[in-house]
């Protein structure tokens, strides 16, 4: 690359700098960041960068196509506290690399790729996982679960793999309104989602403590869609994958909750359309579905009714290849009438031991163990890796199963 292209890649991205500035509240006798710099929306020609300091200083964000941050460019973002930002006018499929200054402190290097143009079959990866919630709760209710150490190994382990991004299904935290908890889930993800952006899914503990109507993950840090409103349910395009993002709900144990994806609802509309528009189109070589209540699960949630009857028709009749799926906190690989269902609930919350799996797709795999999933993605060649991880502090990984579609 010439010194004239890099020139003319960091002045296009200098002048489209959007930036929105949530909440400046009163002084906080700590300084620095509160929530590290993290990545999200990832786009062909922009990226979405989000981060918290504890007072509302001035903050400069600096861009740089070199790891040593030579030749960066300066932006400058309004004060505040809560910083949601979308950097624009970037090259496609390129490298960049960016680091945040405010409020007396200096992030870490982080670096991310613009995304394929949709319809590039260029080879790409991405991770996926869910349930990320910490165990350390748990520990006066099962004795066994008495580390808080689970969740930061699996992201270093899914960092090791380097995805393009990195799709969650949902349960980030345990509870969406207690914001010890939100700031630590940003905490222990601060490494890894400084350089692979998040592509998220809502889970029911988004919520006050599964069963509340708060929601501050998704209302103050995550940004919106830009359908239906606040991250209630989205689509995303990479390349030549699609990847429809479906909002299951809070209240998983109540037939009422599916009311918001049942047939005539707007969501199940979306749903249809999105599909059917994916399944025409030339550019798009596989479909992927993500939510967090498993449509197939052959453990403690199992097999959900509403989600059979009335979105599994539609997964079928539109040709997709998998649904990613959370909520139970253990590794699956069902199969039913030709798609695998993926369960990666094994983020870093308490992983329990059920009796005999039982389900009426085919089971193809069952773990309870942490994991995390790479899917590579090649032309219209697919391939899916599963890690099982250590734990305990530890991030070394093994492979579960390798599925090649
Ligand atoms: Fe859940």
């Amino acid at each position: 690359m010439s010194k004239i292209d890099n020139k003319l890649k960091l002045l296009a991205c200098f002048a489209l700098l959007l930036s929105q500035a949530v909440f400046a509240g009163g002084d906080d006798p700590e300084t620095g960041f509160r929530v590290f710099p993290f990545l999200q929306q990832v786009k062909t020609n922009s990226v979405g960068i989000t981060f918290e300091t504890h007072n509302s200083d001035s903050a400069t964000i600096k861009v740089s196509l070199n790891s040593n941050m030579s030749g960066y460019i300066a932006h400058s973002a309004p004060t505040g506290k809560i910083r949601k930002m979308t950097l624009s006018g970037l090259s496609t499929n390129t490298r960049y690399y960016y680091t945040v200054t405010s409020d007396g402190e200096t992030s870490p290097v982080g670096s991310f790729v613009t995304a394929l143009p949709k319809g590039s079959r260029l080879p790409f990866r991405f991770a996926v996982y869910g349930d990320t919630r910490e165990a350390a709760w748990y520990e006066d209710i099962v004795a066994s679960y008495g580390d808080n150490d689970d969740h930061l190994p699996v992201c270093q382990s899914m960092a090791s793999k380097a995805p393009e991004f990195v799709l969650h299904v949902g349960d980030l935290g345990r509870d969406g309104t207690d914001m010890d908890d939100v700031i630590n889930f940003f905490d222990v993800e601060k490494g890894l989602l400084r350089n692979h952006p998040i592509v998220p899914t809502y889970g029911n503990h988004e919520f006050s403590g599964g069963s509340g109507t708060g929601n501050t993950y998704f209302d103050s840090y995550l940004m919106s869609s830009g359908n239906s409103g606040d991250f209630a349910y989205y689509s995303y395009n990479y390349g030549n994958v699609h990847i429809l993002v479906i909002n299951t709900g809070k209240y998983i144990d109540n037939d009422d909750s599916y009311d918001l994806l049942l047939p005539g609802t707007a969501q199940y509309e979306f749903i249809q359309t999105d599909l059917q528009n994916a399944a025409a189109d030339s550019d798009i070589d596989h479909i992927f579905v993500s939510l967090h209540v498993p449509v197939h699960s052959a453990s403690s949630w199992g097999d959900n009714p509403t989600l059979v009857n009335h979105l599994r028709p539609l997964f079928e009749q539109n040709g997709v290849k998998a649904v990613f799926e959370g909520h139970d906190h253990d590794y699956q690989h069902l199969e039913k009438n030709g798609i695998h269902y993926i369960l990666s609930g094994g983020g870093g919350s308490p992983i329990l031991q059920i009796g005999s799996p039982s389900s009426d797709a085919t089971i193809h795999k069952y773990e309870d163990v942490l994991n995390y999933v790479i899917v590579d993605v090649n032309g219209s060649s697919l391939v899916l890796e599963a890690y099982k991880v250590q734990g305990q502090g530890n991030s070394s990984s093994s492979l579960l199963e390798r599925i090649v579609f």
